[in-house]
């Protein structure tokens, strides 16, 4: 136990805390959709893609089943499949490659940097002429370096589809993540900053040509009520998740801030250690869906603070390129250095807006405390 601080238990993740202070609003709301018996397709999606247009600056928004098939039908409507090549960062959840290899392309990775993101140049090393897509991902709510990344993909003529599921409204160079490529896929897992109550997805884009399709694309490729121009997937966000979710995304810029000010806190009573800290850099604005320190002491520490009563998670244990499921692509231990290393080094702390001052402290003297007994 500290000397300084009585002890306290922190979970990684509190998700009934977000409902419990809006339970009025959400009530209603269900209700109201209860009562118009108007489940799939309806007014309340309508609404929640329109608000969804103004946060991502986005022409058009789409409602979706969930994040991996925004991933998904986004390849789909770039007519990608069999033979292509997709590039993306063997770090990210799962899904950021799945979906490539679902739409019948080869996943091929390319290395990241130390903030977690696609490495430019790795990226273009890792081009070839079956080289369709960058799926670029924005992971931990940190926006990746997106003007070397478009610079990459006009030069080659390819398309950058961003996986923004872990970074709803983050910033590049003022610019919103989801805005910046051929289209923007977002997770509203009940995990993510903007969180369904249950599973929930959308897809955003600049592009008139690719909204018309995924519009047909996520309903059974339906152009109207009784005819099908192309097969295709049920992928709607339903008219209930998309009425709760208009409670919450009038809460979404407060809650990124006060995400923002937990890594700073975060940041400030930790920067002295010798851990590898994330921070923003001028030009961007990250909203901190994780908030993930390096160490080399990772284990020790995370066992420690278990003791302590502080929860902590490891996003992600096993790189994608080393899964199972991966083995046909003949990747092998050693080709990615950086993700590697950073699989044996990385700690995700607590941070979400309900989180108390209080708290963020705590984690922080625990962590000093820590690193006093084991420098
Ligand atoms: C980076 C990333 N991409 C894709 C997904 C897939 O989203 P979903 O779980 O909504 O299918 C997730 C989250 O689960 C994610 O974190």
């Amino acid at each position: 136990m500290l000397a300084t601080s009585k002890k306290m238990q922190v979970p990684y993740i509190n998700l009934g805390l977000q409902n419990i202070a809006l339970k009025e609003q959400l009530i209603t709301e269900f209700w109201k959709v209860m009562e118009s018996g108007q489940f799939i397709m309806g007014e309340a999606l309508t609404n929640f893609e329109k608000s969804f247009t103004t946060l991502a600056q986005t022409k058009y928004a789409l409602g979706m089943a969930n994040g991996t098939d925004a991933l998904f039908l986004s390849l789909k409507a770039l007519g990608i499949g069999n033979g292509d090549e997709v590039i993306t960062a063997p770090n990210s959840f799962l899904a950021s490659a799945s979906a490539i290899a679902l739409i019948g392309a080869k996943p091929v990775f390319a290395d990241v940097r130390e903030d977690f993101n696609l490495d430019p140049e790795m990226v273009e090393k890792a081009i070839s002429t079956k080289t369709k897509a960058i799926i670029v991902v924005h992971l931990t709510g940190r926006p990746a370096a997106m003007d070397e990344l478009l610079a990459i993909a006009k030069k080659h003529n390819i398309h950058i589809v961003e996986d923004c599921a872990q970074a709803v409204g983050a910033e590049y160079k003022g610019k919103r993540v989801g805005s910046m490529g051929t289209t923007g896929c977002f997770s509203l897992h009940p995990l993510k900053n903007l969180a369904a109550s249950g599973d929930g997805g959308v897809i955003t884009t600049n592009d008139e040509k690719v909204y018309a399709y995924l519009l047909k694309a996520r309903n059974h490729g339906l152009k109207n009520r009784d005819e099908c121009e192309f097969w295709s997937y049920n992928s709607r966000l339903d008219n209930m998740q998309a009425a709760l979710l208009n409670v919450k995304l009038k809460h979404i810029e407060k809650w990124t801030e006060r995400r923002r000010a937990i890594a700073k806190l975060y940041y400030e009573r930790l920067k002295d250690l010798k851990m590898i800290l994330p921070y923003d850099k001028d030009f961007e604005k990250a909203v901190y869906h994780t908030f993930i320190i390096q160490t080399d002491k990772r284990n020790e520490l995370k066992e420690y603070l278990a003791s302590q009563g502080v929860d902590t998670k490891i996003h992600y244990p096993v790189p994608i390129h080393l899964q199972e499921a991966a083995k046909y692509l003949g990747y092998k231990k050693g080709d990615f250095p950086v993700t590697e290393k950073q699989t044996e080094t990385i700690l995700s702390l607590p941070v979400y807006p309900e989180l108390t001052d209080e708290q963020v402290n705590y984690i922080a003297d625990c962590i000093i405390e820590f690193y006093k007994k084991h420098s």
